[in-house]
């Protein structure tokens, strides 16, 4: 890089629009939209599209609802050619969909293109021709006047050719290419000597597409270019304006917002914003952008893993896991407090009334909305906390734990995931928690034989069992109000009588208990504290088909946990 950058390279001018209007507008409904995938997207791909994965992207394209689609530039190859003709031929588009197709103002070229739509419903014809300064200087050594010849005679060569497709609406485009490189003066002027030529009316409008060939600018500029260029339009009513923007400063989807806010009516763009360099303008996200914001996007992207897997099939590229709406992490969160935030924000959301505002904290949409699962929004790594663990736990492994052991857990659970240096998934985590509080490698303690029961309604429990200790069984009684008060009881007094090496005495402070599945064989999971007379306190854990077991289990295993 060089020092001072201005040696190089300068800001650029602004545009001269008193009273701008789009600042302080709000948008209200989405443009008409006009895919480019197959056109631009195709163009910018090492390897073009096949005509079968043309045809596979038409039919995605459609369903997700696109009624123009820029299907591609059958001048320029022997495919493309192709694909037009199978289009046509196998009837493949349906009857609200319209076809666009590229066409530079070369007369042999043109006369391909308006071959290949022969038999077609309603066609846009898209004429284009740059002209920014740097292209009439270096690359056509042409100035204005021929330039704008350039875009004239082009229009008339189409003109004189729509007898060739009588049976077709054809609608037509201009775009000065490079539009937000050249003077906005210059691009009006050669916009409105095209008109002239093709004489569109309020019925039969012209689709002025004013590219931002190449971001140059701030979306800002953009905007005011949109803007600029529509309120000095003379017939106004008989144009429609349209936005085609490139990424080259990462802004694509701003310009466009600020365009539409400036007064263009229709999009250009490509899913995922596939296209030469850095892209095109991302459709997928303007679209979803206006859906956050409760406006009908009139796309279709419920089904977002669908669309995404046809768009990788058939261009080769990937979706970034940052990809905004689309990407594999965006709705995931690895950090222990955004985890805690859309835990609770979620829970809360879903208990009020049907239809609520969509208000939880670090989601802008729901996922479900676009086809994805409420279980890829909390993932477990280091970063994550107590809450990432037992959501984890609860909503793929079906363990509810309370919330004492959801913070013991959490504390070694976090070292052994540490350790790891990697994402934990689910399964990983239960078998975790169940080495550290339901399987417990070399217990000290083991039952053998419980048995509880009273003498009569009104009287105490009395719980006769059968521990092994250290390779010895050693069979205790008790009294309590319930079985695990009579096991409590009995243990104590064993401790008391020096029966069972332990040097403590200890209460239950915690017991809960849940179902691990449905039907009468499935067996259930209890969760025990204890706390030692010494103040220390031992989360245990244990399962089995019958509950009262599962519950004495469970405090066998906070003893072999205070034990050890
Ligand atoms: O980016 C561009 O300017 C284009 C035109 C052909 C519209 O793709
Ligand atoms: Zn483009």
């Amino acid at each position: 890089m060089i020092r001072p950058a201005a040696k190089k390279y300068q800001p650029f001018p602004s545009i001269p629009l008193s009273n701008r209007q789009w600042p302080s507008r709000v948008l209200t409904q989405a443009p008409i939209w006009c895919s480019v995938d197959l056109r631009d997207g195709n163009q910018a791909l090492a390897i073009p599209m096949s005509v079968e994965q043309k045809l596979e992207m038409f039919d995605s394209l459609v369903k997700v609802g696109f009624k123009e689609i820029e299907v591609g530039f059958p001048s320029a190859s022997n495919t493309e050619f192709a694909f037009m003709r199978r289009l046509i031929e196998e009837k493949r588009i349906p009857a609200d969909v319209t076809i666009q197709v590229l066409v530079q103002a070369r007369e042999e070229l043109i006369e391909k293109t308006v071959e290949s739509l022969v038999g077609s419903r309603k066609a846009i014809i898209h004429l284009y021709n740059s002209t920014s300064p740097a292209q009439r200087n270096y690359v056509f050594g042409l100035d204005k006047p021929d330039i704008i010849q350039v875009a004239t005679r082009g229009t008339q060569w189409i003109k004189d050719r729509l007898p060739k497709l009588s049976g077709t609406e054809v609608v037509f485009q201009y775009s000065p290419e490079s539009f937000s490189g050249t003077e906005v003066e210059f691009s009006l002027e050669i916009c409105e000597a095209v008109m002239a030529v093709w004489q569109p009316t309020p019925k039969n409008k012209i689709i002025l597409n004013l590219p931002d060939t190449v971001e140059v600018a701030m979306c800002n500029v953009y905007a005011d270019q949109i803007e600029w260029f529509i309120s000095h339009l003379s017939n106004r009513d008989r144009a429609i304006i349209s936005v085609h923007t490139h990424n080259d400063r990462g802004t694509g989807v701003a310009a466009t917002e600020l365009a539409m806010l400036a007064g263009a009516e229709r999009v250009e763009g490509t899913l995922f914003g596939n296209g030469e360099r850095t892209g095109n303008l991302d459709i997928v996200t303007v679209a979803l952008n206006l859906y956050m914001h409760g406006i009908d996007p009139h796309l279709d992207f419920s089904d977002m893993n669908s669309v995404r897997a046809v768009y990788e099939q058939t261009t080769g590229m990937s979706v970034p896991a940052r990809q905004p709406y689309a990407g594999e992490l965006v709705f995931t969160a690895f950090s222990g407090s955004h985890q805690d935030a859309i835990k609770k924000g979620l829970s809360g959301w879903k208990k009020k009334n049907q239809g609520a505002i969509w208000d939880v904290p670090y989601l802008s949409l729901d996922p479900e909305d676009i086809g994805r699962k409420y279980r890829e929004i909390i993932r477990v790594n280091s970063q994550s906390g107590k809450g990432g663990i037992a959501y984890l736990l609860e909503n793929e492994c079906g363990l509810m734990l309370p919330k004492g052991l959801q913070k013991n857990f959490g504390a070694t659970a976090n070292d052994f995931i540490d350790e790891k240096g990697r994402e934990v998934k689910a399964e990983e985590l239960r078998n975790y928690f169940w080495q550290m509080y339901v399987d417990l490698p070399t217990p000290t303690y083991s039952l053998v034989s419980f048995d509880a029961h009273r003498a009569g309604a009104n009287t105490k429990c009395e719980a006769k069992l059968k521990i092994e200790a250290s390779q010895r069984e050693v069979e205790l009684i008790g009294e309590g109000n319930g079985p695990i008060d009579a096991f409590t009881a009995a243990l104590n007094k064993a401790i008391t009588d020096r029966k069972l090496e332990i040097c403590w005495h200890f209460q239950i402070a915690h017991f809960s208990e849940h179902s691990l599945g449905t039907g009468a064989n499935s067996s259930a999971i209890a969760y025990i504290e204890i706390n030692l007379d010494t103040s220390k306190s031992y989360w245990g854990a244990a399962t089995d088909t019958n509950i009262e077991l599962a519950s004495i289990k469970a405090v066998i295993s906070a003893i072999n946990r205070a034990h050890s």
